[in-house]
């Protein structure tokens, strides 16, 4: 028996009236955050499901361990938003929802593992909804074409197809795959490609408190604000950086004060240099870079051997902890050289947190994020020099920023750069960038 659920007319933002109605075969959402996108697949799928007994989804993120936090709460969100959930058990493993009488629902899978996925069988009814959530951090259209295929080959009835939605946030890159994606099929008649954006949420769905942070990325970065939040592929440019989002002070504002005390080092190998940089995070949740440690074995005679270096981090540790007295909360080194950490262990007993590095556009965007919320102090002082002038002259490698590529910086007295990455990075709960 169908069953009538979500009326799109009491809680859909009109902006999506289009997508709600529409009977193409391929939908693409694109959009900055909190535009209800997500929400709106969801309450669509929902809406299906009870309307076609029948029925199943499929939805699917590239990484399995995402679903839980996302898709599979955002669909149970919709399930319960509709005053359906008790029609329904929901299981982890495999990770379903399953309607009690009809035995269809939805099935959720990652794209990283393709043998799960290839096993994911629908042992009733047939599949009428395809869901790729944060498609643009799948491997490329050929990857979503080679799963689509596999769940398009059951016939619906009553001449129905069935329907492929694709949601994300839209890279800055204008060469990834997925900005071309979207692009190519603007005139597909079978596809639909919507945009939307926070300021479509008339319904005001968004808490006063996320519209206020919102207000003050815009207030802070202007370009910041048009990629995230108005979802415009913005470009890569030449700079990484806007420098002028590193402010320099040369002491705290009155109302703010140190609590923590963090560390980060990127170490060189035997002509490139080491660098490490303290950092203070204020009661504000301010980032407050306090001092710079630079040595470069370029042009030297002498090059320090590691137990010179690890005594060298040790004062330094040391020299900083003393001038600001708060404690330290967490010591960061690449990963990439076990050389230092092990020598630092063996001489003073302490392992240093060998960070876990991501893609560099990704540990990028992260500094992007502090630096657009207006964040971010450096002491003004001679030895942060070498942090200015790197982060200043930090820039993408324009030969790396094409299709098919994934974008590089030049790797040219970048230390502190690679540094302060770390420092973010390895701390991103703490900094609340991560939750
Ligand atoms: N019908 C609704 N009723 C109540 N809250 C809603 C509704 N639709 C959306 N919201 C809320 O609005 C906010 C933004 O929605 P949603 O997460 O779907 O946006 P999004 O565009 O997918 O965001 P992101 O880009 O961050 O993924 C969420 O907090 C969501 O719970
Ligand atoms: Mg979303």
């Amino acid at each position: 028996m169908p069953i009538k659920v979500n009326d799109p007319f009491k809680k859909l933002n009109p902006k999506f009236y289009p997508v709600w109605i529409t009977k193409k075969s391929d939908i693409i959402l694109t959009g900055g955050r909190s535009s209800t996108k997500s929400s709106v697949v969801s309450q669509k799928l929902v809406e299906k499901k009870m309307r076609y007994p029948m029925g199943n989804a499929v939805i699917l993120r590239q990484v399995a361990n995402t679903l839980r936090k996302s898709v599979y709460s955002q669909i149970s969100w919709a399930l319960h938003d509709a005053g359906v959930a008790n029609q329904f058990i929901f299981k982890a493993n495999p990770m379903e929802i399953i309607h009690k009488k009809w035995g269809t629902g939805f099935h959720f899978s990652g794209a990283d593992d393709p043998e799960k996925l290839k096993s994911l069988i629908i042992p009733v009814g047939y599949v009428q909804d395809l869901w790729f959530e944060e498609a643009n951090s799948f491997d490329g259209e050929k990857a979503l074409d080679t799963i689509q295929d596999t769940f398009i080959r059951k016939v619906l009835p009553d001449g129905r197809e069935m329907q492929t939605w694709y949601s994300w946030n839209p890279e800055r890159n204008p060469y990834h795959w997925s900005n071309e994606f979207a692009k190519k099929h603007k005139n597909n008649e079978s596809y639909l490609v919507h945009h939307s954006t926070y300021m479509d949420d008339i319904r005001g769905y968004n808490s006063k408190q996320i519209l206020n942070k919102i207000e003050n990325y815009k207030k802070n970065d202007i370009d910041y604000w048009r990629w995230m939040y108005k979802g415009e592929v913005i470009g890569m440019g030449d700079n990484v950086y806007n420098a002028d989002l590193f402010h320099l002070i040369d002491e705290l504002p009155e109302d703010e004060h140190l609590y923590g005390l963090y560390f980060a080092t990127d170490t060189g190998h035997m002509v490139s240099a080491t660098a490490t940089i303290a950092v203070g995070i204020t009661n504000k949740q301010n980032i407050v870079i306090l001092d710079t440690d630079y040595y470069s074995p370029k042009g030297k005679t002498h090059k320090k051997p590691p137990s010179e270096m690890t005594k060298d981090l040790y004062d330094f540790y040391e020299k900083v902890r003393k001038k600001y007295n708060v404690p330290i909360y967490q010591k960061t080194i690449d990963s990439a050289e076990g050389g230092i950490r092990n020598q630092y262990f063996n001489d003073y007993g302490e392992h240093i947190h060998a960070v876990a590095k991501s893609k560099k556009v990704d540990m990028i965007d992260y500094v992007h994020d502090l630096l657009a919320q207006g964040r971010v102090y450096v002491m003004n002082i001679l030895s942060n020099k070498i942090f200015m002038d790197e982060h200043k002259k930090y820039q993408w490698d324009q030969k790396t920023l094409q299709p098919g590529r994934e974008p590089e910086v030049i790797k040219d007295d970048d230390h502190t750069c690679d540094c302060f990455q770390y420092f973010v990075k390895d701390n991103l709960r703490q900094l609340g960038l991560k939750f």
